[in-house]
């Protein structure tokens, strides 16, 4: 068996045991696959370093408000047209796509009629350790699609692991980004971790602010420097990282560098690119003890997203609550739905947990 890594207990600093709940399969979930979302082939593990202990904080803990629902409503550009039988058929842009969903339990609301006329299906293996295949039904298409977030185009895009290159929901927090750097008028630095095909950097660089952008994934990063081509935005301060997120937090500290916006949506398991080992349960609480070190003097935002913890919404609240602690701000946390077009139905997708300061009404 495999020795833990990384594992140490959160007051003494001594080893513990690894937790369960971190599996690959959940990993393939969001598309943060052990070999990476978009297919490299990833490489091989490298000796793993000792995590340093919890940092303590002191102060008053935050303002608080959980069970916060973040709806993404369908629109001209995105739509969960329906969902049921383990099932999603949704509209990207132009092309209706059909996709396994674990969480739609329920019956679908649709005739069988709609479900058939899909541009796009993803079968084949199925099964959640499976790496499965689209399938054109009526015509062959090609790898990517355009398609738009309030008026910034990006590719959708067929990827391995029935991923198509964005996750629509994140729109809620795209929408809070935006509002807060543009409100900010004063120069923002952000900083978007596990940043995938860079939707939320190019929003927020279209937004004014200075972006920094790092995923593990080479080709990820290639499929946001399309993204970012694509949206017109090549003119735009933004630095892409191929780099391990744990790895470049602890440099930026060194550095001393700060940001008054970060975004992190960890995969339950991924590699940095020299198969530094990434696993939420024993790395995020270091993570975010970073995180907190690189708030800059008037932070304006921190989101962390979580697809992958099985649990409650109150397990990142409270870290957030921890690391954040006498910080001037208020932590809000609850889930991202995607809210149906038919029938009307919500879709829960993850859990998010966000720092927000006085200067940023949400
Ligand atoms: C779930 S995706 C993020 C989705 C993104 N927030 C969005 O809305 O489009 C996770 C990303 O984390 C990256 N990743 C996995 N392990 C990593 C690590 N150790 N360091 C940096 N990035 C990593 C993967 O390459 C992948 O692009």
């Amino acid at each position: 068996m495999a020795k833990p890594q990384y594992k140490r207990n959160r007051k003494t600093g001594s080893p513990r045991k690894a937790r369960r709940g971190t599996s690959v399969v959940e990993a393939r979930e969001t598309g943060a696959v052990s070999k990476s979302p978009s297919g490299d082939p990833g490489p091989k593990k490298a000796p793993q370093p000792e995590l340093p202990p919890r940092r303590q904080y002191s102060g008053d803990r935050l303002a608080e408000k959980t069970g916060l629902i973040l709806e993404t409503a369908p629109t001209k550009d995105y739509a969960l047209l329906d969902s049921g039988d383990g099932q999603k058929l949704e509209r990207y842009g132009d092309l209706t796509i059909c996709r396994p969903e674990g969480q739609a339990i329920w019956q679908r609301s649709l005739p069988e009629a709609d479900w058939k006329d899909v541009d796009a299906v993803f079968t084949g293996d199925t099964d959640e350790e499976g790496q499965g295949r689209w399938h054109y039904p009526k015509r062959d298409l090609a790898e990517t699609w355009p398609m738009a977030f309030d008026g910034l185009a990006y590719f959708g895009r067929f990827t391995s692991f029935r991923h198509t290159g964005v996750f629509p929901e994140q729109a809620a927090h795209w929408q809070a980004l935006q509002k807060a750097i543009a409100e900010a008028k004063r120069p923002v630095r952000m900083l978007n971790l596990f940043g995938y095909t860079g939707l939320a950097s190019l929003v927020g660089a279209r937004a004014g602010a200075e972006v920094t952008h790092v995923d593990a994934s080479k080709k990820a990063i290639g499929w946001a420097r399309e993204n970012q081509e694509l949206a017109g935005l090549k003119d735009k301060p933004i630095r892409w990282i191929c780099d391990d997120a744990v790895k470049f937090c602890a440099r930026e500290e060194r550095r001393g560098k700060t940001y008054d916006v970060i975004l992190l949506d960890p995969p339950a398991y991924g590699r940095g690119p020299k198969g530094e080992v990434w696993q939420l349960f024993d790395h995020l609480p270091y993570m975010l003890d970073m995180v907190r070190a690189l708030q800059s003097q008037h932070p304006l935002m921190t989101v962390l997203t979580s697809y992958a913890i099985r649990a409650s919404h109150f397990a990142i609240h409270e870290i957030m609550q921890e690391v954040f602690t006498g910080m001037n701000g208020r932590i809000e946390s609850g889930e991202l739905i995607l809210r149906q077009q038919e029938g009307g139905r919500a879709l829960s997708t993850s859990m998010f947990s966000r720092f927000v300061s006085p200067d940023c009404a949400t």
